[in-house]
C-alpha cells in the first residue's frame, strides 16, 4: 500500500485486497438508518421474541427494537455453545506476569458458560435476580467478565467501578444504584505489586455512613490474608456445589429496553453521572461496530487492552467480541511488566490479528523504543485500533510502522461512555486514512459541526460536535436525573445531541476532533472532572480553595495542574504537595493525582468573585495570559507564574 501526499500531510489509501474482503460495504453508508440498524439487529442478535418497532424516537429518549425480548448473556455465550462453537476459545487469559506464566490459560465458550452459570446460581442464593442491581469492583481477571455476564443472565443490572478507583467511589456508585451485592477480589495484582481491593471497598462502604450493599462476594486472586466478616463470602464457597448446567439457570428474557448496566462517568460537576444503557440497542450497536470496524472473521484473535472498568471494556472486551463469538485476549497486567516486550510476546504467542488500545499506551511503547516490538513476529496483525483521546500523527505513524508492519490500517475510533459504541471512525478497506483523525461517521450515524448559535459550519471552522439522529447504543438518560440529562446533552440545541467535544471538517470532509469543551480532563484516556479533583483537594484541612486545569503532556495526553490557596498562615511545602496528591488518590484514585501543585495566597478572581479558569488554563499550559485587568489582585498570577516556570 502506498502513501500519498496531501495538503493535510500523508494519507494512506485502503489496501485493495482488504476492500474486497472487508465485512463493511461502502453502500451501507447510504442506507436509511433505520433500515441499516434493523438489518444488523436481525443478523447479529438472537431474539427470544422479535421486535415490532425498530425505533421509537421521542427526543431526547430513544427506544430501539421495541417489543423484542432477548438476553445479553445468551447472545454472548449460550448461543455459541448451542451452535457447535463450545470448543472455541473465548478468552486467552494472560495473568499479570505475562503469557509465559504457568497461570496463563484458555477459557472456551463452553467453559465460560459453565463458569457464568455457576456464578449466577451463587448470586441467586444472595437474592440477585431480575432488576436487582449489583456492583463490580475488580481488576482484569476472567471472573470480572464472568460476573458481568452472570448478572446479565439473571437480568440484574450491573455497575462496574474501575478497579483503580477509591473505596469512596465504590460506595457512592453502589449507593446511588442501590446495589444489594458487591463483587470484588481479595487483592489486585498489577505490575508485580499487590494492592488492597476488598479492604478498599470495605473502607468506602463503612465510611459512607450507610450502604445498600448487604453482601460482598470476594474472588480469591492472590489468596492474601484479608479481613472477612459476616457480610462477606468467598466466591468459591458461594458456588460450592452449584450446578454449571445451563438449564439450572436459564437466561432471563429481557425487554429490549430493560437496563443492562449503569456506568458512572465524569461531568462538569463533582457528582459522577450514571449513564444508562439498555439491552437490545446496545448489543446491536456494539456487535455491529465491533464486527465492521475491526473486520472480525471466524479465526480472528482480538485483543482490546482497555480496562473492564471503562466503557471500552464493557463494549469491546465483554459484550461486542463475545456477542460476535470472537476469540479474545484478556490481559491482567500493565505495559512494561515483567518487561517491555510483554505486549509483543502476547501478540506473537496468540497470533493476535486485531489490537485495540489507547494513544497513551502506544506513547509508552514508543518511548521505550521499537526494538521491543521488532524482537517479535507481529505479522499476524491485520487491524489496529485507537481510542480514548486524540492520537498524535507521529504516534499513529509509529503504531502503523512498528506494530502494523507498515500496512495495517488504524481505526481511530471516537465515541463516549454516553454513546455506548463507536460513532466516528475510519472503515477498513474503505477509508483513505489520515493520521490523527477519526474521520468519518459510522454507517447510520449523522454528525454535524455547529457554532454556538446553531449554524452548521463548513470546512476548517471549529465548532461543537453534535449528532442529529439517534443510534442504537445511545444512553437512555442519566440515572434518576432527567433534568441533568436534558441540561447536559440536549439544551445547547433543541434537536441534536451535544457531545461536549470541539471538532472541525477538513477540506477532504474528514472530521478532526479538537478536545473537550467542558471541565473534563483526559489523563491517559481516563476521563476526570476538574470539579471532582477540586473537591478532593479542599477535603484537606490546609486547603482553602482549589482550582484544577490541565496542560498538554507528552506521555499522558493531558496532565493535571492544581492551583491551591492555603488556610491561615500555612505555606506550601513539598510534604504538603505530597499530602495533597495522596488526598486525591484516596478520594478518587491514583490516576487523578495532580502532576503539579501550585500554591498561592489566593486564586485569580474577578471582582465578582469568580475564579478565572481561562487564566489558569493558560497558566497551566505556559501560554500568554492576555487581559488580567479584571482581576482583584494581579500579583497572585505573577507568583503562580514564577512557580510554574521555576
Ligand atoms: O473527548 C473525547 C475523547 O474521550 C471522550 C469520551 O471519554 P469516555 O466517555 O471516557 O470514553 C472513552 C472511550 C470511548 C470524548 O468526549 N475521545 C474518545 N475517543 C477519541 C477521543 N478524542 C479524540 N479522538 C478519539 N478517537
Amino acid at each position: 500500500m502506498s502513501e500519498q501526499g496531501s495538503s493535510q500531510g500523508k494519507t494512506y489509501p485502503p489496501d485493495p485486497e482488504l476492500s474486497k474482503t472487508a465485512n463493511v460495504r461502502p453502500e451501507m453508508k447510504d442506507q436509511d438508518l433505520e433500515e441499516f440498524w434493523d438489518s444488523q439487529a436481525k443478523e447479529r442478535i438472537s431474539w427470544f421474541e422479535p421486535y415490532d418497532t425498530v425505533l421509537d424516537w421521542q427526543l431526547p429518549y430513544a427506544k430501539w427494537f421495541v417489543g423484542g425480548k432477548l438476553n445479553a448473556c445468551y447472545n454472548a455465550v449460550d448461543r455459541h455453545v448451542e451452535n457447535g462453537q463450545g470448543d472455541k476459545v473465548a478468552l486467552h487469559v494472560v495473568p499479570d506476569d505475562g503469557p509465559d506464566s504457568a497461570d496463563a490459560h484458555d477459557i472456551t465458550f463452553a467453559q465460560l458458560q459453565e463458569q457464568v452459570v455457576r456464578f449466577a446460581n451463587g448470586l441467586k442464593k444472595l437474592g440477585v435476580g431480575k432488576g436487582v442491581p449489583v456492583g463490580i469492583y475488580m481488576q482484569m481477571i476472567p471472573e470480572a467478565v464472568v460476573a458481568m455476564l452472570a448478572c446479565a443472565r439473571l437480568g440484574a443490572p450491573h455497575t462496574v467501578v474501575f478497579g483503580g478507583f477509591s473505596g469512596k467511589a465504590v460506595a457512592e456508585r453502589c449507593n446511588d444504584l442501590e446495589c444489594k451485592v458487591l463483587i470484588t477480589q481479595d487483592e489486585a495484582l498489577r505490575g508485580g505489586k499487590t494492592a488492597a481491593q476488598k479492604t478498599n471497598a470495605d473502607e468506602g462502604l463503612d465510611g459512607a455512613g450507610s450502604t445498600t450493599v448487604e453482601k460482598i462476594v470476594v474472588v480469591k486472586r492472590t489468596g492474601g490474608d484479608i479481613p472477612m466478616n459476616d457480610r462477606d463470602v468467598y466466591l468459591d464457597d458461594l458456588v460450592d456445589g452449584e450446578s454449571s448446567d445451563a438449564e439450572s439457570c436459564p437466561c432471563e428474557p429481557m425487554e429490549s429496553e430493560d437496563l443492562l448496566f449503569l456506568l458512572y462517568t465524569s461531568g462538569s460537576t463533582g457528582k459522577p453521572k450514571g449513564v444508562v444503557h439498555t439491552t437490545g440497542g446496545y448489543l446491536t450497536g456494539v456487535a455491529t461496530t465491533h464486527n465492521l470496524v475491526f473486520d472480525v472473521k471466524d479465526d480472528s484473535v482480538y485483543w482490546c487492552a482497555a480496562d473492564i472498568g471503562w466503557i471500552t471494556g464493557h463494549s469491546y472486551i465483554t459484550y461486542g467480541p463475545l456477542v460476535n463469538g470472537v476469540t479474545s485476549v484478556l490481559y491482567e497486567g500493565v505495559p512494561g511488566y515483567p518487561n517491555k516486550e510483554v505486549w509483543w510476546k502476547i501478540v506473537e504467542k496468540y497470533n493476535v490479528s486485531i489490537l485495540y488500545t489507547s494513544p497513551t499506551a502506544i506513547r509508552s511503547h514508543m518511548k521505550w523504543g521499537e526494538q521491543h516490538a521488532q524482537a517479535h513476529d507481529l505479522s499476524s496483525i491485520k487491524i489496529l485500533g485507537s481510542v480514548g483521546e486524540p492520537i498524535n500523527p507521529e504516534v499513529w505513524e509509529w503504531y502503523r510502522k512498528h506494530v502494523g508492519g507498515d500496512k495495517a490500517p488504524i481505526m481511530d475510533t471516537w465515541w463516549q461512555t454516553e454513546t455506548g459504541h463507536i460513532l466516528i471512525t475510519p472503515l477498513p478497506g474503505i477509508t483513505t486514512m489520515k493520521p490523527g483523525s477519526a474521520q468519518q461517521p459510522f454507517p447510520g450515524v449523522r454528525p454535524e459541526i455547529r457554532d454556538d448559535e446553531g449554524n452548521v459550519l463548513g470546512v476548517e471552522q471549529t465548532g461543537n460536535l453534535v449528532l442529529t439522529a439517534p443510534w442504537p447504543g445511545m444512553m437512555r438518560g442519566l440515572y434518576k436525573d432527567d433534568q441533568r440529562f436534558r441540561d447536559t446533552y440536549w439544551s445547547k440545541y433543541s434537536d441534536a445531541y451535544f457531545a461536549g467535544d470541539g471538532a472541525k471538517y477538513d477540506e477532504d470532509g474528514d472530521i478532526m476532533l479538537m478536545g473537550r469543551l467542558d471541565d473534563v480532563v483526559n489523563v491517559s484516556g481516563h476521563r476526570l472532572s476538574t470539579f471532582e479533583i477540586e473537591s478532593a483537594l479542599v477535603e484537606h484541612g490546609d486547603v482553602a480553595e482549589a482550582a484544577v486545569a490541565a496542560r498538554k503532556d507528552p506521555d499522558t495526553g493531558q496532565a493535571i495542574v492544581a492551583f491551591v490557596s492555603l488556610t491561615g498562615d500555612k505555606t506550601g511545602t513539598e510534604e504538603l504537595e505530597q499530602a495533597l496528591r495522596e488526598q486525591v488518590a484516596q478520594s478518587i484514585g491514583k490516576l487523578a493525582r495532580p502532576a503539579t501543585v501550585i500554591f498561592a495566597n489566593d486564586l485569580p478572581k474577578t471582582r465578582s468573585g469568580k475564579i478565572m479558569r481561562r487564566l489558569l488554563k493558560n497558566l497551566a499550559e505556559g501560554e500568554e495570559l492576555g487581559d488580567t485587568s479584571t482581576l482583584v489582585d494581579p500579583s497572585v498570577v505573577d507568583e503562580m507564574k514564577k512557580q510554574i516556570q521555576g
